[in-house]
């Protein structure tokens, strides 16, 4: 994927962004909206209102990106990624709320935590970003149903569960489970519009993750707790106090599954190493490799610390058992 031996790797590196900036234009200008469908270049050129050259330019870029797939004069984006499209207008909004902070910068010098979670002012952002997270939670939810199994989860608690999408996907698979989301007030509104109060299995919780309070009392009678996609936003004391607070309010036997990003010193760079450059810039820091997570998580007391990979992606499961 890079010019991993040669000299001028600094400035590949350098001029990585280059090809990020061509891909959030594309999105704006609907490019990739219109290589969802399929189009050959002149009508990528129709829909987006560039230059037929230039559309063709970005094609092979894309192309050699291994983005989008090309049969016969008809380009594509590659089937597996349109889910992960949603994301990139998100991106493009925090990267913007970064640079408007200088995000990096304070976050290098000083112990600040620049999270723009904690700034959610603006409801469409909120929306954007709920809509964003949604976008992967029926397959999380199938796979924490699998890692689940038979077993007994009739009280699940979802910790930083968002709009509570994850919540209705599992509610859909667990028929008797109640559930209770945790997350900021500020996404309450994304709960109720995404709920349209239908679903009376899920309540929601309105509290901040980096209280133990909150913690304590949200899980005390969980079967199953779900900290997915979280634990990388919380700074090193504040993930130690959440886990010690979920273990010692949590019954014994409860199941405690974590999905997250973790920090691997080998292999090729992957989607994990840009990500810690994101959770430094939020003043979070984490970059646990599985190995520290899984003593994180034994010594706030959990037992029974298991890990899974999950196929095709960088993301990974892990779970442990209460008491
Ligand atoms: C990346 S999203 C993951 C959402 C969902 N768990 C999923 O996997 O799709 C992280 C969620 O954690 C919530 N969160 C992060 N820090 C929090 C805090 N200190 N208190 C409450 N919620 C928090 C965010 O508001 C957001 O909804």
């Amino acid at each position: 994927m890079t010019t991993d031996a040669a000299p001028e790797r600094l400035l590949f590196w350098a001029m990585a962004y280059k090809l990020s900036e061509l891909l959030m234009l594309a999105e704006r200008d609907g490019a990739l909206a219109a290589l969802e469908r399929g189009v050959g270049v002149e009508e990528l050129a129709g829909a987006t209102g560039w230059r037929p050259d230039s559309a063709a330019i970005v094609l092979t870029l894309l192309g050699r990106a291994g983005l989008v797939e090309h049969d016969a004069g008809r380009y594509r984006l590659s089937p597996e990624l349109t889910r992960y499209r949603v994301l990139l207008a998100l991106e493009q909004r925090l990267h913007d709320w970064h640079r408007s902070r200088d995000s990096l910068r304070r976050a290098l010098v000083s112990d600040e935590t620049n999270d723009p979670l904690d700034d959610l002012d603006d409801p469409a952002f909120v929306a954007a970003f709920a809509q964003a997270m949604a976008a992967t939670a029926r397959e999380t939810a199938l796979r924490v149903r699998k890692i689940i199994g038979s077993a007994g989860a009739a009280r699940v608690v979802d910790l930083g569960g968002g709009d509570g999408s994850v919540a209705a996907e599992l509610a859909g698979l667990l028929p008797a489970a109640r559930f209770r989301v945790v997350d900021r007030p500020a996404l309450h509104p994304a709960f109720q519009a995404r709920a349209d109060g239908a679903n009376h299995r899920i309540e929601f919780i309105a509290g901040d993750l980096r209280d133990a309070v909150v913690v304590a009392g949200a899980v005390r009678s969980a079967d199953l707790i779900l900290l997915l996609n979280v634990a990388h936003l919380l700074a090193d004391h504040a993930l130690d106090r959440l886990l010690h607070a979920a273990r010692g309010a949590a019954k014994p036997g409860a199941t405690l599954v974590v999905r997250d990003m973790f920090r691997q010193d080998d292999g090729p760079l992957a989607l994990t190493d840009l990500m810690l450059v994101d959770w430094l810039r939020c003043g979070a820091r984490f970059c646990d490799d599985i190995a520290d997570f899984t003593a994180r998580l034994k010594r706030a007391g959990f037992s029974d610390v298991a890990v899974r990979a999950m196929p095709g992606s960088v993301d990974k499961f892990v779970t442990a058992t209460v008491g």
